[in-house]
């Protein structure tokens, strides 16, 4: 059971939304919207937008987004129904009391069923390290230089020696074995049916940003192997798009985010007070966790295990950071293997001072690069000059790739005149450019189709919700169909209802989407920046919109043409027409923009 659209929609419009983020953000007005400090990054100057008229937030730096609900889910960790809670108390509304039968609960979704196993098999990996049962654990980790506090904060847990309490614990609160078996906690053979995946081991959940527990890591407490044994991959357990310990070191406020590669070492640098501190969960770091690292901040400190294998990892992380648009430095911990042995024994003071002495990661790059050439013969030393010149003709900003020039001259000793001349030489001959490996797939090309026909209808569809009364005008060009993009085509459905139904609403809209990474999308998509002043300026600019639009939208239509759909082809004629006219005699709106 869940509350009405009715009720979610007279809460929502019962809590403005100025008052209830300005009980946790100082705003103030600036035109038709307010600003303020994004609560979501680190920032000095107010990007953080609140719409009194959209009853939505935007950041321009970080692209949160959202209605009052999706706020208080982001700030307070809330979940849909507990923010829905807290507003209906703020303002006096009643709700209905949500009273889950058996039957109810296993008809509500296996999402979320899987989310309640990861919480109570939380609870009960934590309960057992508080018990005697659990005091091994305790000790271990303890021994391991972690406080109480530490180990409350990070929830750490216990599975005892016997590889049954889990699942009998979990059968007695009614879950049924195909859902037991989804979550990935158990194994089962013939013999002995179903038992705990993780026996006799300190136990570590796994947090997504919103603090929903979605895995394990459990390590033996000794030299057993393997040393980590990690949940699966599950419905609700995407290796490659969370990152340990995002949940903490999003709210850190810190100039920046480190990436490291241990569970321990987050946690280590956390207790120390570096709790901007994140991990990879056991794999390589990957291009969604580089964007996911990228909403957060724009640098981040790599600070992988210092033997070979660390630095190799680096060396893979970097052009995925930089692919995302984030400034990348490399910390040095010599002679310490991780940051945990290097807090452990130099302390944390020592520790800030490498991270104030991390290197940037260009010249980390070339650094490592250094070791494939003999620099002692003038031969390897020339071959490794040309390699870095032809890197260092990567970087398309001139200011920028004059500023790497000199520091690399300076650290190989080389005339800077002789390395800019080496540089232009190569430039000339167009030799050398080696343009940055694309990813296979993911967020380059998100960002290609960006450019293209998704602005114009982004744009569109902000220039009808801060403006819904040129919607009157707009339905005789556009229709929903002419935005091609699967989640725009989505939103331009439901609006373009909406206005046939009389009220364009969008805060009321995001409440159907439960995902917060579409959240931030939709939203995102009624923030176009629409940087114009003259009504005439607006209109033109406008009619651009619609005409680009409807350009993409016959291209798109007609490369999916079956041949022998006649009506669909007179449909694209006919509006191959229409465009044809109004590029020729102009599109006439008669719209004022107050
Ligand atoms: N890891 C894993 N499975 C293993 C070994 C490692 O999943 N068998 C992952 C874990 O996430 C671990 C990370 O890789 O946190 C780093 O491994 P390693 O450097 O071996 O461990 P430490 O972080 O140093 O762990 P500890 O300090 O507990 O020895
Ligand atoms: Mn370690």
């Amino acid at each position: 059971m869940r509350y009405s659209d009715d009720l979610i929609e007279e809460i929502r419009l019962k809590n403005d939304i100025i008052d209830v983020i300005g009980g946790y953000v100082q705003l103030k007005r600036k035109g038709s919207s307010y600003f303020g400090l994004c609560p979501f990054h680190n920032e000095k100057t107010p990007s953080f937008s609140v719409s009194p008229s959209k009853q939505m937030y935007y950041c321009f730096g970080c692209g949160a987004g959202g209605n009052v609900f999706t706020f208080l889910m982001e700030y307070e960790n809330f979940t849909f129904p507990e923010a829905v809670k807290s507003l209906a108390e703020r303002a006096g509304v009643k709700l209905p009391d949500l009273e889950y039968s058996k039957e109810e609960k296993r008809k509500a979704d296996q999402r979320s069923r899987l989310l309640q196993i990861n919480k109570e098999a939380a609870k009960y990996y934590y309960v057992l390290l508080r018990d005697h049962k659990g005091c091994q654990g305790l000790e271990y980790l303890k021994k391991r230089g972690l406080s109480d506090e530490t180990i409350q904060r990070f929830g750490l847990g216990y599975s005892d020696k016997f590889g049954g309490g889990l699942y009998k614990f979990l059968k007695q609160r009614g879950y049924p074995d195909e859902d037991l078996r989804e979550s990935g906690l158990f194994n089962s053979d013939e013999r002995h049916g179903m038992y705990d995946k993780f026996w006799n081991r300190v136990i570590f959940p796994i947090m997504d940003v919103n603090n929903k527990v979605i895995g394990f890591g459990g390590r033996v407490m000794g030299d057993g192997k393997p040393k980590y044994l990690n949940s699966p991959e599950t419905k609700i357990f995407d290796k490659s798009r969370n990152l340990y310990g995002l949940n903490a070191a999003r709210l850190s406020r810190k100039k920046n985010l480190i990436i490291c590669e241990g569970y321990m070492d987050v946690i280590s640098m956390h207790q120390a007070g570096f709790n901007h501190a994140v991990a990879s969960l056991g794999t390589a770091l990957t291009s969604p966790q580089a964007s996911l690292l990228k909403r957060y901040t724009d640098e981040v400190l790599i600070i992988y295990d210092s033997d070979e294998a660390g630095t190799k990892a680096a060396l893979r992380a970097i052009p995925l950071l930089k692919e995302v648009g984030l400034s990348t430095k490399v910390v040095n911990l010599k002679p310490h293997k991780d940051p945990d042995e290097f807090i452990k024994s130099e302390g944390s003071k020592a520790f800030e001072a490498r991270l104030e002495k991390a290197e940037n990661s260009f010249l980390f790059e070339v650094r490592m690069a250094e070791r494939d050439y003999d620099m002692n013969d003038p031969q390897g030393k020339t071959d490794f000059l040309h390699y870095v010149a032809g890197r260092l003709l990567n970087f398309e900003d001139e200011i920028e790739r004059n500023n790497y020039i000199e520091s690399v001259a300076r650290v190989y000793h080389i005339e800077l005149a002789t390395l800019s001349k080496l540089v232009g030489k190569l430039a000339l001959k167009g030799a050398g450019i080696i343009k940055t490996k694309k990813p296979k797939s993911g967020i380059h090309s998100d960002r290609e189709k960006e450019s293209g026909t998704d602005k114009a209808q982004k744009l569109m569809l902000t220039w009808i919700t801060s403006y819904p009364d040129i919607m009157e005008q707009i339905t005789d060009y556009i229709s929903p169909d002419d935005f091609t993009t699967d989640l725009y085509h989505k939103v331009a459905v439901m609006i373009f209802e909406q206005y046939h139904e009389g009220e364009i609403n969008p805060a009321r809209l995001l409440s159907r989407f439960d995902d917060s990474d579409e959240t931030r999308k939709v939203t995102a998509l009624f923030n176009a920046v629409i940087p114009l002043n003259s009504d005439a300026e607006k209109m033109q600019a406008l009619s651009d919109v619609i005409c680009n639009m409807k350009e993409h939208s016959i291209n798109y239509r007609s490369s999916r043409l079956d041949p022998t759909d006649m009506q669909g082809l007179q449909e694209v004629m006919r509006d191959k027409k229409a465009l044809e006219q109004w590029k020729e005699n102009g599109i006439r709106l008669h719209i004022s923009f107050d």
